[in-house]
């Protein structure tokens, strides 16, 4: 699959777009909820524009030996979830939409604890067939660049960042 290179500087400068439309959308979440891994570093740097706290959730597709298993699976969840999250207001950041399965299945669970509203924030949007689905209360959905469905080389998976930003 043809290869897709991403800086920090540009994933930074994505999230500044984004966090500008959140606001512009009238979207004040109370917290912003990262998927991890990919979505650590882009919660991070939305953050310093939309200053609320992060909490972390792990979802994982492949068990242990690396096979995948036939649903997501919660690996780290969110303590006392139903307090702190019903009634308020969600920022989800992931940094790929790309199957969808994951932030579909983070979305599904997110809902159980009855939120006010949850809003989506995804880097890279790949324009392809989705498995999964944005459940029909979420009607915020922003994507930092909608794109063809090539692998994104990120830069916090590169052994060598300065040789990964001469491919960006
Ligand atoms: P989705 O709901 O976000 O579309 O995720 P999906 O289940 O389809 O993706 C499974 C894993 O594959 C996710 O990581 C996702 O980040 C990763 N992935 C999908 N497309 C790309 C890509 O083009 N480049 C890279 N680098 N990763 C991609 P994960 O297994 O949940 O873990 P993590 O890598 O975020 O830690
Ligand atoms: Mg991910």
């Amino acid at each position: 699959m043809e290869k897709y290179y991403v800086s920090y500087n540009r994933i930074h400068s994505i999230m500044k777009d984004l966090a500008e439309q959140v606001t512009a959308s009238g979207f004040e979440p109370d917290y912003i909820v990262a998927i991890g891994t990919g979505g650590f570093i882009p919660a991070r740097m939305l953050k310093t524009n939309i200053n609320r706290p992060i909490l972390t959730v792990g979802i994982a597709y492949y068990d242990l030996n690396d096979n995948l298993m036939d649903h997501p699976h919660i690996i780290q969840w969110i303590d006392d979830a139903d307090a702190k999250l019903k009634g308020r207001k969600i920022l989800l950041v992931d940094e790929v939409d790309d199957s969808r399965a994951t932030i579909g299945y983070c979305l599904d669970t997110l809902l159980t604890h009855e939120p006010e509203e949850i809003a989506v924030v995804v880097v890279h949007n790949k324009d392809k067939e989705k498995r999964g689905a944005i459940p029909p209360q979420v009607t915020k959905y922003f994507a930092g660049e909608t794109m063809e469905d090539k692998w994104i080389c990120y830069p916090w998976d590169a052994d060598d960042i300065y040789e990964h930003d001469r491919n960006c």
